[in-house]
Formats: structure tokens, C-alpha cells, sequence
């Protein structure tokens, strides 16, 4: 039997991380250039059942009984198999390749999550919808984020740009033009559930000052919307600047982060802000094509250990 692979992309969040943990919506995007693959190979020889795991980006080849039922590879596949009501699964071996940074803001973990699932639901004769995939990747969400919006798992499912208010029917976003994003990686790990748990520590607090921080987001992310809808993209950079500002007072920025902020802006971006949990991780910046390459060397002179640049196009066109 040949082997059977998936893949998930990335994303990053264009406007309202953390205050979409607190009901209001945010926007986020795929992320095709980077990817979590994983590929399932029968194992006829071993016993029924019996499942090997080999992710050698983190160095990782034991078997599923040997992880503990909270390691959020074996929940991924104890969730799949049991959602398939799947009993005694042929053995097998899974192997995850990733080119995600790990707690970069790109969503690496949900992305291993979905394209873990896909494979091995694939190679039991399944197939499962976008919806039953991101249902099942939010319950390993937890493990990542303590308290996740849902919102990485939602746009790496469905694989198009969206609009997400935690809890409500998704909204997927009509995107009238296409824009140019270039991300940065500062090369700092920042774990989101720690960002996410200090600013509930903060919110809890003073919340008057939060929920107004919190509200200016969600007023930001509404006028983003309509510009995305509208086609008028080269407004989006004022907002990214809007937006920075505020998770600046929410504490979820870094000199890193601000400093690569200034240099994109200075390289002639039309807006930047970091994306994602913060304090490390990535940013993001609104270029156009000119001076997309230009940002990009800007931020890798002022000490971005990556860039991409990404183009979020029309609805209909981010499916190949
Ligand atoms: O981009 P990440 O995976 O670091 O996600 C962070 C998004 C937050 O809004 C900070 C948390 C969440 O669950 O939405």
C-alpha cells in the first residue's frame, strides 16, 4: 500500500490577536509557503494496532503508547481514530515534517494537528469535512494555548481567509484584491499560552482598561474587513499601525518586535505590527509589490532570522 500524505499551511493573524480571546472578531489568512506535512506507511508486519511516530524535526521516534495521553501528538491521533469510531487501527507509521517555526505565531501547532489528522483519516478510508477537522484540531488547541480562541485551527481547516468571532458560525472573507504581506521571524520562541495567561492576569486586574484596548481591536479589525472587501487594501496599513499601538498597551510586544516593526516601516512597508501571540514570534508588514523584496532585506538587515512574502488573493484563487 503506498504511503498517504497530507499537508496543512501556516497562517498568521492579520488584525485582533488577544482580543479575539475575549469575543471580539479578528482576521486571519493562510499561510502557503510554509507547511506541516505528515505521511502515513502501512505496517502490515507489526501488530494490528501498534502505531510508530517519527517527527525528527524535534526529534522524536517511540511509539504511540509511549507518549503520555496529554502529548499533543498522541491526542491528535487518539482523537482522529476515535472520531472515526475506528477500534483496532492497522499498524502504522507516521512521520511529521514541518518547515512551521515552533511558537513563532505561524500556527505550527495547529497545522501538525490538521495534517495529522487528514492522513491518518485518509489512510482508514475516511474522509473528514473542514468543520469536523477543526473541531477535533480545537480540542489540541488546548494544550498549546491554555485558553485558545479557536481562531488558528478555524483558518488552517478551512484554508481560506477568515473572519472569526470565537463561538459564533464562521465567516469566510471576501477578499476583493489581492495584497502583499511580508512576515518576519524574530527568531524568538514566545510560548502563546504565556502571552495569552499574562494578560488574563492583567485583565483581571483592571478590566475597564482591557475591554477598551479590547474594543478599539475589534473597531480596527471591522474597518479592515471592509477595506479587504472593498478592495482597498493600501488603507490596511494604517490599521496594522493602529493595531501594533494597542498590543503595545496590552504589554504583548518586545524591542525585537518593536524593532523590526520600525525598520519594515522605514524599508517603505505602508504598515506593520507583530501577529500572533507576541513577545517574540512575528511580524507582519503591508508592502507593495516594489518594495516587497526591499522590506524583506530591510527586516532581515535589522535582525530577522526569516521572511516571507505571501499574497493573499481572491477567495476563489488560494486553492490550488
Ligand atoms: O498565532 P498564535 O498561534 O501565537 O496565536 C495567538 C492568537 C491569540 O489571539 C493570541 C490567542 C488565540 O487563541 O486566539
Amino acid at each position: 500500500m503506498p504511503a498517504i500524505s497530507a499537508y496543512a499551511p501556516g497562517k498568521i493573524i492579520l488584525f485582533g490577536e488577544h482580543a479575539v480571546v475575549y469575543g471580539r472578531p479578528a482576521i486571519a489568512v493562510p499561510v502557503e509557503q510554509v507547511k506541516a506535512h505528515a505521511i502515513v506507511t502501512a505496517e502490515p508486519r507489526n501488530p494490528v494496532g501498534s502505531i510508530h511516530i517519527q517527527a525528527l524535526d524535534i526529534n522524536l521516534d517511540t511509539w504511540l503508547t509511549n507518549l503520555p495521553a496529554d502529548h499533543p501528538l498522541a491526542l491528535a491521533l487518539h482523537s482522529v481514530i476515535e472520531a472515526l469510531g475506528v477500534q483496532q487501527p492497522p499498524a502504522f507509521t507516521l512521520r511529521i515534517k514541518s518547515s512551521i517555526p515552533l511558537a513563532a505565531g505561524l500556527g505550527s501547532g495547529a497545522s501538525v494537528t490538521i495534517a495529522i489528522m487528514r492522513a491518518v483519516a485518509a489512510f482508514l478510508g475516511f474522509s473528514l469535512t473542514d468543520e469536523q477537522v477543526s473541531t477535533l484540531a480545537y480540542e489540541v488547541e488546548k494544550l498549546h494555548h491554555g485558553t485558545p480562541s479557536g481562531i488558528d485551527n478555524t483558518v488552517i481547516a478551512y484554508r481560506m481567509p477568515v473572519y472569526y468571532v470565537r463561538n459564533k458560525t464562521l465567516q469566510t472573507l471576501h477578499v476583493a484584491q489581492p495584497f502583499t504581506i511580508v512576515i518576519g521571524n524574530s527568531g524568538i520562541t514566545s510560548p502563546t499560552a504565556l502571552t495569552v495567561g499574562d494578560l488574563r492576569e492583567r485583565w483581571l486586574a483592571d478590566q475597564a482598561y482591557y475591554e477598551d484596548l479590547f474594543d478599539q481591536v475589534g473597531q480596527v479589525v471591522q474597518r479592515a474587513r471592509q477595506f479587504i472587501e472593498d478592495g482597498e487594501t493600501q488603507e490596511l496599513g494604517a490599521l496594522m499601525d493602529q493595531n501594533h499601538a494597542l498590543l503595545q498597551s496590552m504589554q504583548i510586544s518586545s524591542p525585537e518586535l518593536d524593532h523590526l516593526v520600525q525598520a519594515a516601516r522605514a524599508g517603505g512597508a505602508l504598515g506593520a505590527k507583530l501577529s500572533g501571540g507576541g513577545r517574540g514570534g512575528n511580524m507582519i508588514a503591508l508592502v507593495s509589490s516594489a518594495t516587497a523584496a526591499h522590506v524583506a532585506q530591510a527586516l532581515e538587515q535589522a535582525g530577522a532570522v526569516q521572511t516571507w512574502i505571501t499574497t493573499i488573493r481572491p477567495s476563489h484563487q488560494n486553492r490550488q
